[in-house]
């Protein structure tokens, strides 16, 4: 009885969207529902908004679909590297456009100066950890995002490729490095495609277990499904039904939150100017469905589109969808800022100096707040 009790307490404990979680005196919920983060106004009030952000890429440049890594390629969006200043921008997006979450893409080979299996590299990991250190400081949740597509140099993890063993090394040393930091999230691996979606979710589980072994025990970690992790093909073509076997050490699947893309263009590849749909009706009310029936939950990783009319209008319409759909939706993340030219196809790179950046079309029109 007691125990329900707090239970119950404990649900409505949570400060439902757009309402006050924080501030300067404020004895309230601290926690906010499903789908909105805890985000800092000023030091009187904070309140919760929908989980909202922007990928901030560089580390990934040089990664190929193949799992290749041109190391030599990598862009740290870092100003004390001579880079893009992703800190400043990342500050910006926080206090002028109120996000809550980065996503900070880097290569594999990058991380372990190209050694499969080894040590992380003391001075590739250190400028990484720079531009983590640089997310936490803003109080956004900070994603990492092994950006490899389940391979390297061609092989495929665990089907001919690297051995699992090498994939969970490379985790079971990031979990120990971040296990004790709340707003870090794991991103398994960018984009898997082409996988044996059940040998796959072996892969899978075997890093969810070596991230919670390094002590890890609480983070978000997210899964990564086939087909580039399209949202349409997620349930249809079985990611959903293979991920939804990986657990926790206890068997668990709290914080184990499914990783979704899915671009607006005609050929959804995320590589046009022009977008043709919100995607709503072929790829995240289907999901929205089988989400619910399975009392799961997915964040969406990459959205986008570029800086035109069409865009304004179907990106609008489907983080609206998002944002309505929160108890399964945890949020969304634009693609991107960070190292890339502004006149990249899908730039969400603001321009400007560190003290005064302006907004892209479609993160002023869509993803600020
Ligand atoms: C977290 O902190 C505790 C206490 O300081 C320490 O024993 C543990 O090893 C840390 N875990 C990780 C993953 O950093
Ligand atoms: C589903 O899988 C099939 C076979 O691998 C593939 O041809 C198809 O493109 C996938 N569907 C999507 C939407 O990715
Ligand atoms: C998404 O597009 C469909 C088809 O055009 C439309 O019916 C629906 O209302 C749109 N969704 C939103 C949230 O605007
Ligand atoms: C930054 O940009 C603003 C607006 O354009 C300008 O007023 C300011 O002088 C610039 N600051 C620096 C340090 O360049």
């Amino acid at each position: 009885m007691l125990s329900s009790i707090l239970v119950a307490l404990c649900v409505s404990a949570h400060q439902s969207g757009y309402g006050q979680c924080g501030g300067k005196g404020w004895r309230g919920a601290t926690a906010c529902a499903s789908g909105y983060t805890c985000t800092r106004s000023s030091v009187y009030f904070s309140h919760c908004l929908p989980t909202t952000g922007v990928n901030i890429a560089g580390f990934d440049f040089g990664c190929g679909t193949d799992g290749s890594d041109t190391i030599a390629d990598a862009a740290p969006p870092l100003a004390s590297l001579g880079g893009a200043d992703g800190a400043a921008q990342m500050s910006h997006f926080v206090k002028d456009d109120n996000l809550n979450i980065f996503r900070l893409p880097v290569g594999w080979q990058y991380l372990v100066g190209g050694t499969l299996g080894g040590p992380l590299d003391s001075a590739n990991f250190a400028k990484y950890d720079q531009l983590v250190q640089a997310c936490l400081a803003t109080g956004a949740s900070c994603i990492i995002d092994i950006h490899n597509y389940a391979r390297w140099n061609g092989g495929i993890i665990g089907q001919g490729g690297p051995t699992n063993d090498q994939f969970t090394d490379l985790w079971r040393q990031l979990a120990t490095k971040y296990g004790n930091t709340s707003n870090i999230i794991f991103g398994l691996m960018n984009e898997p495609h082409d996988v044996d979606i059940t040998q796959w979710a072996s892969t899978v589980q075997a890093a969810v277990t070596a991230i919670r072994k390094a002590g890890a025990t609480t983070q978000i970690i997210l899964l990564p499904g086939n087909d580039y992790t399209s949202a349409g093909a997620f349930v249809p073509n079985g990611s959903a039904a293979a991920l939804a076997k990986v657990t926790n050490l206890d068997g668990s699947t709290t914080n184990l939150v499914f990783d979704v893309h899915q671009y607006l263009d005609s050929d959804k590849s995320g590589t046009n100017a022009e977008c043709v749909t919100n995607n709503t009706a072929d790829a995240f009310t289907p999901l929205a469905t089988w989400l619910r029936a399975n009392n799961r939950q997915a964040l969406n990783t990459e959205t986008g589109g570029g800086n035109v009319a069409s865009c304004e209008k179907y990106l609008c319409e489907q983080l609206d969808y998002l944002n309505a759909n929160s108890d399964v939706y945890l949020g969304y993340l634009g693609w991107a800022a960070g190292s890339f030219s502004t006149s990249y196809v899908l730039s969400e790179v603001p321009t400007g100096n560190d003290t005064s950046m302006k907004d892209t079309a479609l993160v002023k029109a869509c993803i600020a707040r």
